[in-house]
């Protein structure tokens, strides 16, 4: 696998991360020992870069994380992020917070849970509308200074406000989705990380899960997942997206690779300075995507691909209107 710079900070990572969400929420089932041990499998396959947050179970997933890693902390990249503010008593209920008190107390719990001496990526998981970012990031950059975090990143922010928090501090990454089915980050963001040597973090490359093809129907989300409050999964526009994702397969059955493997390729290639974090707790799963480190496209695929595939044919918002509105601030 390869190793990159991530960023212009001297941090580094593998060409492929792991995402660790699933492992403690919202995509059905869990299972701790199976997760623990794809993270260790992670590891030896030469993936350096492990992405959490504290909102992630809440703060389960950190906890899990700094238990896998433990015996080779020291030679991974750990990132976790704070800002979305969950309420123990209503599960579904967030609140954002970027206040400077904030950064402080959540970085010391996410040390904590983590386990670790420092965070190699502390993010901020949503602009808060209510502090100016200069504020957010000058208290993120504090961190930096005392040795805490080695290096900050946002999370889904618009053009402006990344470059007003580089301009307060040099960010190493901004971490927001991408894929073949969310192409937002064409349209500025991905150009403006190139410029200011921002590495581009992408979140949810398979779709969560449905650019695999293996997501047939709704009803194969099980109870309470959250992918059944996403537009994209409901009604009709399953049904639409399914065809897409049929067209794809047939390109990725030609090139003898899975749906996973083409859809992460196709991430991939569209910049050097993209990393892409596929989430998954099963080992089968992580060997699968690792492969894709071996998979390159052509330029005759990526057209055959855009054409089956274009850039605005996705039905649907990727999040509810609530979870919409947090986005591209
Ligand atoms: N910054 C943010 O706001 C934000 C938001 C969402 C996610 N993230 C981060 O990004 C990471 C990745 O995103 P994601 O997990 O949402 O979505 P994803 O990587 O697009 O998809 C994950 C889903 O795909 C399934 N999957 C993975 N590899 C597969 C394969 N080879 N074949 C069939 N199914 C496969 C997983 O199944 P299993 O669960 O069964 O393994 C899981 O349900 C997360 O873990 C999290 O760390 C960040």
């Amino acid at each position: 696998m390869k190793i990159k710079a991530l960023g212009s900070q001297g941090i580094q990572a593998s060409a492929i991360g792991l995402g660790c969400m699933g492992m403690s929420e919202f995509y059905g089932e869990q299972n701790e020992t199976e997760s623990i041990r794809t993270i260790v499998r992670a590891h030896d396959l030469g993936v350096s870069f492990f992405d959490t947050a504290d909102m992630y179970g809440p703060y389960t997933n950190e906890i899990l994380v700094g238990k896998a890693i433990r015996s080779f902390r020291k030679e991974i990249t750990i990132a976790t992020k704070f800002g979305i503010v969950r309420d123990p008593s209503n599960p579904k209920a967030r609140g954002v917070n970027g206040r400077p008190e904030y950064v402080k107390s959540s970085c010391e719990g996410s040390l904590k849970r983590l386990n670790v001496e420092a965070i190699d990526l502390y993010y901020l998981h949503r602009k808060d509308p209510d502090t100016p970012i200069e504020e957010t990031v000058g208290a993120m950059s504090q961190l930096v200074k005392e040795g805490k975090v080695r290096g900050i990143g946002l999370s889904e922010v618009n053009v402006e406000t990344l470059r007003k928090a580089h301009a307060t501090f040099p960010l190493t990454a901004l971490q927001t989705e991408y894929s073949l089915w969310s192409r937002d980050p064409e349209d500025g963001i991905l150009e403006a990380c190139k410029e200011l040597g921002i590495a581009f973090v992408a979140y949810s490359p398979l779709g969560r899960g449905f650019l695999t093809g293996q997501i047939k129907k709704f009803e194969d989300l099980s109870t309470g997942d959250f992918r059944k409050t996403s537009p994209r999964f409901q009604g009709e526009n399953f049904d639409k997206n399914l065809a897409l994702v049929n067209e794809v397969s047939s390109i990725a059955k030609e090139k003898g690779c899975t749906p996973s493997q083409l859809a992460l390729a196709w991430v991939m290639a569209q910049e050097d300075f993209i990393f892409p974090i596929p989430g998954t707790k099963r080992i089968k799963y992580l060997e699968e995507n690792v492969q894709t480190a071996d998979i390159s496209l052509s330029a005759r695929e990526l057209v055959q691909i855009e054409k089956v595939f274009p850039k605005n044919a996705v039905s649907g918002s990727r999040y509810s209107e609530a979870g919409m509105k947090s986005l591209n601030q």
